[in-house]
């Protein structure tokens, strides 16, 4: 595993089984009550939070985790607003000034895409002992959203490998998929259909890792609905508003999705009865990506995904700051 947590490629098979061992353990011990020893694991450690983008759950969950383990914790929320950015401070300075007070872990989430590999470069570059979390950059990636949806497949349906998935959305600008991707790529047997209209479909740089990695995928458009019967899980979405700069064409791609790119009840009825329906949240009141009827369906485990996120995260920042656990 590498010294920072940037990009789900650099995880290795092995490392992912271990970090999802550990936060299974993490799970069971908190449910089982058992709180006071993680409460030591990173005793006198501490873990800063800052964020340049909206966050509900990944900002709360790491700080839940973080607290979990006994660690220190400051979060600086909008950061492009709060922070020394707003008097036109550089990304480097920032970072710098961060590192500077020696937090052993540093969470960044950022708007543009690339800026975690630029901020781990400059903590490595000045020496500091400080390991960079990605909590998301722009369209880039998001890896700890990756590993819960990888915990929430492997519990709901007893195994990761031999599955076939729907992802479905806004494939272009999401940053989930593309860090999940990678993910299953490290696993035997899996096929992906990727679902969303021909703008907004999955990049070419993943299609080619996955036939690289032997992963069978495929892309449809708007008769995913012939695909779906077929599927172990789907994985949806929402459009990425935020990132679509042109007002006509998000106008366009707003309607496109809303008419012809949700699951509703139909779409949950020609699903298999032991499937899955996943999404990273948060959904879109507007566009409805999933409907209201749809989300409570018993296969709709999303917020319980969201939950398990505070299990992979704690399992991440105690390997990040005292190594492999023993077991
Ligand atoms: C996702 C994100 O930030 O990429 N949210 C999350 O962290 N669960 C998904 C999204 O914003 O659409």
């Amino acid at each position: 595993m590498a010294r920072h947590f940037v990009r789900t490629q650099d995880l290795s098979r092995e490392d992912l089984d271990r970090i999802l061992f550990h936060a299974r353990n993490i799970e069971a011990k908190i449910l089982a009550g058992n709180k006071k020893k993680l409460k030591r694991r990173l005793k006198g450690k501490t873990v800063t939070i800052v964020f340049w983008e909206a966050s509900t759950r990944t900002a709360q969950s790491f700080i839940a985790a973080a607290q979990l383990l006994g660690a220190t914790v400051n979060f600086t929320a909008d950061a492009s607003v709060t922070s020394s950015a707003a008097k036109g401070e550089t990304f480097e300075h920032t970072i710098r000034m961060l590192a500077s007070y020696h937090p052993d872990v540093l969470v960044i989430r950022h708007k543009e895409m690339g800026r975690l590999a630029e901020a781990a470069r400059i903590i490595d570059h000045f020496g500091h002992n400080t390991r960079v979390v990605n909590a998301g950059d722009g369209p880039g990636q998001h890896p700890t959203q990756a590993l819960l949806d990888l915990y929430t497949i492997q519990q709901k349906l007893g195994r990761v490998g031999h599955i076939r998935i729907m992802m479905g959305g806004d494939l272009l600008n999401g940053r989930t998929v593309r860090s999940l991707a990678y993910l299953l790529s490290k696993y035997k047997d899996v096929e992906i259909v990727f679902a969303a209209p021909e703008e907004l479909q999955i990049s070419v740089d993943i299609l080619e890792h996955l036939t690289e990695t032997g992963v069978k995928w495929s892309q449809v458009g708007e008769n995913f609905r012939q695909q779906l019967p077929r599927m172990h899980a789907v994985y949806w979405t929402r459009l990425q508003t935020e990132r679509i700069a042109d007002t006509a064409l998000r106008e366009r791609l707003q309607m496109v999705q809303k008419e012809k790119f949700c699951i509703g009840v139909d779409e949950l009825g020609i699903m298999q009865a032991d499937s899955i329906l996943m999404h990273p949240l948060p959904i879109n009141s507007q566009l409805r990506e999933i409907s209201s009827e749809a989300e409570r369906d018993y296969r709709c485990v999303m917020i319980q995904q969201a939950a398990n996120g505070l299990w992979v995260r704690a399992a991440l920042l105690d390997i990040l700051v005292n190594g492999w656990p023993n077991y």
